[in-house]
């Protein structure tokens, strides 16, 4: 067993860490603020690989391994958890899905320019009655022979309004249940695709989160992945991988607090003295650090599996539901080391506990992770 980095992986790391203080800390409280989505910032992270990491340089990608993708989320995550779920979504709901079941002729068409970072994805299974339980599409994709005519509306939808590609979960034959979900490319254009309007969110308020309507969209047949209602199961393998990406981003979130943390410490001074010298900051130091460590490596484990390929899920979910409760447990303990000046924006550890609660819901809640591992281990 070897527990240490490669050099391509600590340049991956480098290259992420200094693109996150560069390029996202400056602007980060503003889009914030004012919910503004990182536009130049995110065709930047484009230019340099981030945004189709994993996927082969055939296809325009950059061919890394998982776990450079997961080390490149904690640093972008460390800085701006907004940015960060762009990259997770492009990287492995959107590429990874597409190059792993899609056509040739899609993944020319679509996966080229998604991987070169050219355009967004965005993957589009939740609905107004259908967060947790996936299963119960509404979104409808009736055969027309040549074309499939889709009627719905999806919710909570990332990259919602900066997407140009969707990958879209559609129900063509109901009497099938999840046997007759399809997944469907809708791209921008489609007449009848509309972008609703844009949600007010408590954290990662710099990406955008918006309802999709479908009237009669006409989407070809050759638009559909994988064959005839394998669109559930092409959700749930890709939801594995997003998983990853996931525990990664909150991974990144506690990390960020807790190097905040630490900062401020070694800096303010009470009672006489800088309050790293008391016994109460050092104890919630050495519990973040300690929880920290163990949610990277739930996270390396999964992408070393992945890597591997050989059973990821249940690590996945291990890794995710771990990392997403760390993130609130030490983004909190930051703000409390930090006192009154944690609770005011320019100290960023306020902004950092706000974000760390969507990784507790989005890409299944906590209790959906304690749902897919406590199958694993029980059958
Ligand atoms: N891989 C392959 N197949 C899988 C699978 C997996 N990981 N998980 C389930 N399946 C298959 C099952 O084998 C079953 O197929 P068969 O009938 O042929 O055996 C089928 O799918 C149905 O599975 P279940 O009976 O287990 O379905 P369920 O309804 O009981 O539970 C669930 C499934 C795990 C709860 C699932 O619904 C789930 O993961 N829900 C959460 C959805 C989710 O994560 N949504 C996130 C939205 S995307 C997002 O958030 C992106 C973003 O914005 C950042």
């Amino acid at each position: 067993m070897k527990f240490e980095l490669s050099e391509e992986h600590e340049m991956i790391r480098k290259a992420a860490r200094d693109f996150a203080q560069n390029e996202l800390l400056p602007g980060v409280i503003e889009r914030d603020e004012h919910q503004k989505f990182p536009v130049e910032e995110i065709k930047k992270l484009g230019e340099l690989g981030f945004l189709g990491m994993m996927v082969n340089p055939e296809y325009g990608g950059g061919g890394l391994d998982t776990v450079s993708y997961v080390l490149a989320m904690e640093e972008i995550s460390k800085i701006d958890a907004s940015a960060s779920v762009v990259m997770s979504v492009n990287n492995s709901l959107v590429c990874w899905g597409v190059e792993r079941f899609g056509s040739e002729e899609q993944k020319k068409k679509y996966l080229v320019p998604l991987a070169k970072g050219e355009i967004i994805g965005a993957f589009c299974l939740s609905e107004p009655e259908a967060g947790s339980d996936a299963t119960s599409q509404h979104t409808t994709a009736v055969d027309k022979g040549d074309h499939y005519l889709v009627n719905g509306t999806k919710n909570w939808i990332t990259n919602g309004a900066h997407a140009s590609v969707y990958l879209v979960m559609a129900q063509t034959d109901v009497s099938l249940g999840h046997k007759g979900i399809n997944c469907l490319i809708i791209e921008k254009d489609m007449p009848g695709f509309t972008v609703g309007p844009k949600e007010n969110k408590l954290g990662i308020r710099g990406s955008d989160t918006h309802s999709l309507m479908f009237a009669d969209v006409k989407v070809p047949k050759e638009n559909r992945i994988g064959d005839e209602g394998f669109g559930f199961k092409f959700a749930m393998k890709t939801l594995e991988g997003g998983r990853i990406g996931i525990a990664s981003q909150a991974l990144g979130i506690a990390s960020g607090a807790y190097e905040l943390a630490v900062r401020y410490a070694k800096e303010r001074k009470a009672f006489g003295k800088e309050i790293k010298h008391h016994q109460a900051i050092q104890f919630k130091l050495a519990d973040m650090a300690t929880e920290i460590q163990a949610a990277r490596l739930l996270c390396l484990k999964a992408a070393w599996l992945k890597d591997n390929e050989q059973n990821y899920a249940l690590a996945s979910s291990m890794a995710k539901l771990f990392a997403s409760r760390v993130a609130m447990e030490v983004t909190v303990e930051a703000v409390q080391v930090h006192g009154g000046y944690g609770y005011v924006k320019e100290y960023h550890v306020e902004r950092l506990m706000r974000d760390a609660k969507i990784t507790q819901i989005y890409e299944g809640t906590s209790e959906i992770q304690k749902i897919v591992i406590s199958r694993s281990i029980l059958n």
